[in-house]
């Protein structure tokens, strides 16, 4: 206490105080800045995104299980028409059945393609069938993660993780944006990205290198075509899925995921989504190199199987 005094004192002796108060009166004014926005995107409404984009198609890839299918069914409730993609049609169908039995109105087109294998000629028919259609909304969210020790990761599986998560995102947003141009009303491209990306641990170093890929992507599409299109990357947090069945106090359900990050549609460009993976980012970027080592060896232990 005393040295604070003395501090002080000698601030004040040679007039940097006000300096000083005035620094920390800034700094408090941030903080309360960034309480506030955090506050405030918890009770903000989200957009009317059918207002906003008009009657047309929403493509979700990676849309038969997990998040995917959880967006099908917000764009279903909205009154959208789907554009379902993914590899198995069986799975593809029950969805599909599912959403009918809700909305018996709306038009569903399933297609099955698998990404792992996608050239840009294999797109090609993919691309024919969608530019019949008018798409306002794109959800790349087709992604695989795998934790690997790096040197044991093999050619196959590098291949497969990039042309999944990295191509897809690349193709897909290629395909529908021209036709997205030329519609009268704005149009959403949304990309699932990973807190992963900033927050590294240990044994995701492919899976980082794919997400990272793919925020970047996302910042340059919106500083090329926010005038016309939302572009929106989401850097979710860990969320319980078929394929993540990890359940910790950091995990959030699909549910919640999906409609989190539609809520940020139309206000930011880059989010987590979730007010949880909000500040599991903010906690994380301080953990010291033992524990992010501590912190991929649970996981890697947990999933290397899979
Ligand atoms: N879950 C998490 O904790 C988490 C955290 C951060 C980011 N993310 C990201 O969020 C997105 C969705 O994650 P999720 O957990 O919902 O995934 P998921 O439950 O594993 O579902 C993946 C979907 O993608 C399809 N799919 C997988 N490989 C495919 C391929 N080669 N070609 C076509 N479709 C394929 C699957 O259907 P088929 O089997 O029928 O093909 C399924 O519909 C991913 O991009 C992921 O990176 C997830």
């Amino acid at each position: 206490m005393e040295i604070v005094f003395n501090f002080y004192q000698w601030a004040y002796q040679y007039k940097y105080f006000s300096c000083l108060a005035l620094v920390g009166a800034i700094a408090v004014l941030k903080l309360l800045q960034i309480i506030g926005y955090f506050i405030y995107t918890l009770v903000r409404p989200g957009k009317n995104l059918l207002a906003r984009y008009g009657n047309g198609y929403a493509v979700v890839t990676g849309a038969s299980d997990g998040i995917g299918k959880v967006y099908a069914q917000h764009f279903a409730d909205m009154g959208f028409n789907l554009v379902l993609i993914s590899r198995s049609i069986e799975k593809l169908q029950l969805v599909k059945n599912e959403i009918l039995a809700k909305h018996s109105d709306l038009d569903i087109c399933i297609i099955s393609f698998d990404f792992s294998k996608g050239t840009a000629a294999d797109y090609k028919p993919l691309q024919n069938q969608l530019d019949c259609l008018d798409v306002c909304i794109l959800v790349n969210n087709v992604g695989i993660i795998k934790f690997h020790k790096f040197h044991e990761i093999s050619d196959f599986e590098i291949e497969n993780m990039v042309k999944v998560n990295e191509y897809s995102c690349i193709y897909m947003s290629k395909m529908v944006i021209p036709n997205m141009l030329k519609r009268n009303k704005r149009s959403g491209i949304y990309i699932m990205s990973s807190g992963l990306r900033t927050s590294i641990s240990a044994y995701v170093s492919l899976y980082a290198i794919t997400t990272t890929a793919v925020s970047s992507l996302a910042k340059s599409l919106w500083l090329e075509y926010s005038g016309k299109i939302d572009i929106c990357c989401f850097e979710i947090g860990p969320v319980s899925s078929s394929t993540n069945k990890d359940k910790s106090i950091r995990h959030i359900t699909a549910e919640q995921c999906v409609s989190s990050c539609l809520n940020k549609v139309g206000f930011d460009s880059i989010s987590f989504g979730h007010w949880k993976h909000r500040i599991l980012r903010t906690l994380t970027q301080y953990l010291t190199r033992k524990a992010r080592i501590k912190r991929g060896e649970r996981v890697y232990n947990l999933r290397k199987n899979e």
